[in-house]
C-alpha cells in the first residue's frame, strides 16, 4: 500500500480531476486546495461530477492568499505538490492581467515559499504547470525545452515568472522542482470556454437538433492537442525521477481550429463545408445547408499565437512518456460525453 501524500492546487479544474483520479488509483492520499465558490456548493462542479468529492481531502485556500497556502501545506504535509491552480484562460488574461499575475506568478511564489518556510525543501517534490504558451510565435518548429520563450499574453508572461521561479528554487535551495511545459490537452471535463469544448458541446447540440450556429474566433490557429489523461501521467512521472528537470509534453501533431470543428462534427455524421473568408467565413452542414459555425471577432485576441507544435523527445527518452490516446479518440469521447450530458446522464 502506497502511503504517499499528494497535494493538488487547482483540483477542481480539468487536470486536477484527472490527476486526482490517477493518484488515487496509485494508492496516494490526495489533498486538494479549492477556493470557495457560491455556484459550486455541494459538489455540483467537476469534482462532484467525477465522483471524487468524497475520496479526496479538500482544504479551502486561494493562490492570492499566502497565509491560506501555508496553512494548507502545513495541514496536508505532502510528499508531492502539483501546482495546477491558475487563471488559465489566455483571452481573459488580457482583460484581467493583474489578477492573472497574482494567481499564476505570485501564487506559485507563495507556494514555493510555504515549502521553504515549513522546512519541506528536502522532503517535498514540486510540479509547476507550465505551458507551451511561453513560446509565443516561436522561430523554431517544433518547440522543445531549449526553444526561446517569446510570451505574447499576460497569461504567458505570468507563467514565465512561475517557470523561472521554480527553476530558481531548484537551483538556490535544491528543491526537487520540475516544470512541465505542456501543450494543449483536452478531455470531457475541459472548461466550456476553451475552443475544443465549445466545439464538442456545439456538435452534441447540433446532433440533438439545436441549429444555433457556433460562434468562434480565429479558425486558422494551429494547436498541438493531446488527451489530458496522458498529460497528468507525465506530470506524475516527472516527480518520480531521481533528479528534477523541465519537460515538454506534446503529441508532435498540430491541427487548425477548423480541422477540430470538422473532426467533432464528423463524430455526429455531419460534414462541414467552409465558405467565405475572414470574419465572413461560415461552416455549413453539407446535408442541411445550415450554417453550423460563424466567425465572431469578439473571440479574436489582441495578440494571437498562430502555430504551436511540440517535440517531447526528452520526456520520451528520460520519462518513457508517450501519448497513448489518439486525436480521433479524444475528440470522439469528448463529443460522446457532451451528447450523454445533453441526454441527462452525465459521465
Ligand atoms: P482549469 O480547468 O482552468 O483549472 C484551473 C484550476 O485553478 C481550477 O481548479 C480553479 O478553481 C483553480 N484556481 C483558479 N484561480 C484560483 C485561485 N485564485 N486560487 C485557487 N485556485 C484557483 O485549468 P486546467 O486546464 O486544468 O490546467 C491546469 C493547469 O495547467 C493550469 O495552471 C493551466 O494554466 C496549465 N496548463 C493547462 C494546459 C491545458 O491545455 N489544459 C496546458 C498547459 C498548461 P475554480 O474551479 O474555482 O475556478
Ligand atoms: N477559447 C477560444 N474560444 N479560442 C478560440 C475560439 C473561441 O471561440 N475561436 C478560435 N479560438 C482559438 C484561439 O484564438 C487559440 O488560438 C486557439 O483557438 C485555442 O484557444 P483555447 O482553447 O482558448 O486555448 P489556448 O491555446 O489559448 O490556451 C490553452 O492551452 C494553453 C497551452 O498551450 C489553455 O489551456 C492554457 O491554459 C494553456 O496554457
Amino acid at each position: 500500500m502506497n502511503s504517499r501524500v499528494a497535494l493538488i492546487t487547482g483540483i477542481t479544474g480539468q487536470d486536477g480531476g484527472f490527476l486526482a483520479q490517477l493518484l488515487l488509483d496509485k494508492g496516494y492520499e490526495v489533498h486538494g486546495m479549492r477556493r470557495r465558490s457560491s455556484s459550486a456548493e455541494d459538489g455540483h462542479d467537476r469534482l462532484g461530477e467525477s465522483g471524487l468529492m468524497q475520496r479526496v481531502h479538500l482544504h479551502y485556500g486561494d493562490m492570492t492568499d499566502p497565509a491560506s497556502i501555508i496553512r494548507v501545506v502545513r495541514d496536508a504535509r505532502p510528499d508531492e505538490i502539483y501546482n495546477l491552480a491558475a487563471q488559465s484562460h489566455v483571452k481573459v488574461s488580457f482583460e484581467n492581467p493583474a489578477y492573472t499575475a497574482q494567481v499564476n506568478a505570485l501564487g506559485c511564489l507563495h507556494l514555493l515559499e510555504a515549502i521553504r518556510l515549513l522546512d519541506m525543501v528536502k522532503s517535498a517534490r514540486f510540479y509547476q504547470a507550465s505551458t507551451s504558451e511561453l513560446y509565443g510565435d516561436a522561430d523554431e518548429m517544433p518547440q522543445r525545452e531549449t526553444t526561446v520563450f517569446r510570451p505574447r499574453s499576460p497569461y504567458a508572461i505570468s507563467k514565465h515568472f512561475a517557470l523561472l521561479t521554480t527553476i530558481n528554487y531548484r537551483e538556490a535551495y535544491d528543491l526537487h522542482a520540475s516544470n512541465g511545459i505542456l501543450f494543449n490537452h483536452e478531455g470531457k471535463t475541459r472548461g466550456e470556454s476553451f475552443v475544443t469544448r465549445k466545439i464538442t458541446r456545439a456538435a452534441a447540440a447540433w446532433s440533438a437538433g439545436n441549429r444555433k450556429p457556433l460562434a468562434l474566433g480565429n479558425l486558422n490557429a494551429r494547436r498541438d492537442w493531446g488527451d489530458a489523461r496522458d498529460y497528468v501521467r507525465g506530470m506524475w512521472l516527472m516527480l518520480q525521477q531521481a533528479a528534477p528537470d523541465d519537460y515538454v509534453l506534446a503529441t508532435g501533431e498540430s491541427r487548425t481550429v477548423r480541422q477540430f470543428v470538422e473532426a467533432a462534427f464528423a463524430t455526429i455524421g455531419v460534414q462541414i463545408d467552409w465558405r467565405g473568408e475572414g470574419a465572413g467565413e461560415i461552416g455549413v452542414d453539407t446535408r442541411s445547408g445550415d450554417a453550423a459555425v460563424v466567425v465572431d471577432p469578439q473571440f479574436f485576441r489582441p495578440a494571437e499565437i498562430s502555430h504551436l507544435v511540440g517535440d517531447a523527445t526528452r520526456a520520451r527518452q528520460k520519462l518513457g512518456w508517450r501519448p497513448e490516446v489518439s486525436f480521433e479518440r479524444m475528440v470522439r469521447e469528448m463529443v460522446e460525453a457532451d451528447v450523454a450530458r445533453l441526454r441527462g446522464h452525465a459521465r
